[in-house]
């Protein structure tokens, strides 16, 4: 027998062509039990190293990994490839997805069923209702949930911080105060990175902190036309133009990550960003509250809009596969998972029944806020990361916003713009 020593045109499109293309790697690691491809855009460096915990997780039930990530923050280009897999008749074993998107897949019937797995690991008692809405569709599991991250967190660079005497500022005038004394300083106040899901992860923030949490709830969750287009509305965008003014003029186009190694590398005083932000600098073998802050967007305090990233199965209807899926359901949900995942991705256990002890200060910090914000009825969903509203209005505000931050659009027109972006989604 001869060794197959070369490859068909249609192998060189899949191993070769097609991901250098797509500009990833697909690395095949069959074990005998065989292997799982995950559709993901864990690309930076601390949340690649968090689905090394996965990998990991798998290998020593024996089962390979061949990863299928698709650059690009809040999955916006993955959720394309997805689709057209999908539409091509060729699913991953399983991918990441948020809220809506998985409701979405659950609806077309795609997705394969795991009450298995969560009747046996109890997953209806320790995972919080606001997480089941979305990870169970018409009373069955149809995702493992892997964490909760919020989006109203601020990234403070130490040092900057103790230079100039900055406090941690607890409203939204002391917040901008501090930003002008960075400024003033020399340093860029804001690290910013010009995506229109990263513009919209701040605008949510500026929403949260200007309106409180019923007005987050009435204008993105409710899309309740008269607080959309309402004078707090006005004011939030009013709000958002004073907070612009501290980035800098590079950062249409930058990666979240770019303006996450800004704070780290000491050039910027803040990011506005999502716990996964605190995974870079962790990955940087920095310490909260030692080198680095974290605090709650000043005006938020409150409150957390939450997102949690879900793992979906597709029903390929291979015992093989079915048997790798539940497996790996079953670890994504299992303690000691949720804790190791979580502190290298950022975010906080998903599970509510867990010991925060092993997590680091600023998740200890947010996995009380996420608890008492579920009993105080102020978690909500986050509109930028899909648990808000159903992908056709996030992506109508997306463009709203994004536009709004790259003009001069008065705050009075991005209001009334917004509402009939938004009135058009839902008509
Ligand atoms: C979010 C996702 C996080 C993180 C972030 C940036 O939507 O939930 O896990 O990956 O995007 O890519």
């Amino acid at each position: 027998m001869y060794a197959k020593m070369t490859r068909t045109p249609l192998e060189w499109l899949r191993y070769a062509v097609l991901p250098l293309a797509l500009g990833v790697a697909v690395g095949a690691h069959a074990q005998d039990g065989g292997e799982v491809e995950v559709l993901n855009w864990w690309t930076s460096g601390g949340e690649a190293k968090a689905l090394g915990a996965l990998k990991d997780g798998l290998a020593e039930e024996n089962i390979g990994w061949r990863n299928m990530p698709v650059a690009g923050g809040a999955g916006t280009n993955a959720m394309a490839v997805l689709r057209s897999r999908i539409t091509s008749g060729n699913p991953p074993t399983a991918a990441q997805v948020l809220g809506y998107d998985a409701r979405d897949w659950a609806e077309r019937d795609a997705l394969a069923n795991l009450d298995e797995v969560a009747q046996s690991e109890g997953w209806d008692d320790v995972f919080p209702a606001a997480i089941q809405a979305f990870a169970k569709y018409d009373g069955h599991w149809i995702s493992a949930p892997f964490e909760v991250h919020s989006t109203n967190w601020v990234w403070a660079n130490k040092a900057i911080m103790d230079e100039l005497g900055i406090e941690q500022p607890e409203s939204w005038d002391a917040f901008i105060a501090s930003l002008e004394t960075a400024q003033e300083a020399g340093y860029t106040g804001l690290a910013y990175g010009g995506q229109s899901w990263q513009d919209t992860t701040v605008f949510e923030n500026v929403v949260l902190a200007t309106g409180g949490a019923d007005f987050y709830r009435s204008s993105l969750i409710d899309l309740d036309p008269e607080a959309l287009d309402s004078d707090t509305m006005i004011e939030t965008f009013d709000n958002f133009r004073e907070l612009l003014a501290f980035k800098d003029d590079n950062s249409p186009g930058r990666d979240w990550n770019l303006a996450t190694a800004m704070v780290i590398n000491g050039d910027a005083l803040y990011q506005i960003m999502g716990d996964w932000a605190k995974g870079e600098f962790i990955n940087a073998g920095l310490q909260a509250d030692e080198d680095f802050m974290c605090f709650r967007t000043p005006g938020t305090q409150d409150a957390v809009t939450f997102n949690s990233d879900l793992m979906i199965m597709f029903d390929t209807g291979n015992a093989q596969q079915q048997q790798m899926q539940h497996t790996m359901a079953r670890i994504i949900g299992s303690p000691d998972f949720q804790i190791a995942f979580s502190q290298i991705k950022g975010s906080v256990p998903a599970r509510t029944d867990l010991d925060a002890g092993p997590l680091d200060a600023c998740a200890q910090r947010g996995y009380a806020q996420v608890q008492s914000a579920a009993e105080h009825d102020t978690l909500m969903g986050s509109l930028a990361h899909g648990y808000a509203a159903p992908a056709s209005v996030k992506n109508a505000v997306f463009d709203i916003v994004a536009s709004f931050v790259n003009s001069d659009m008065p705050s009075d027109v991005a209001a009334e713009q917004l509402a009939m972006a938004i009135r058009g989604a839902t008509s």
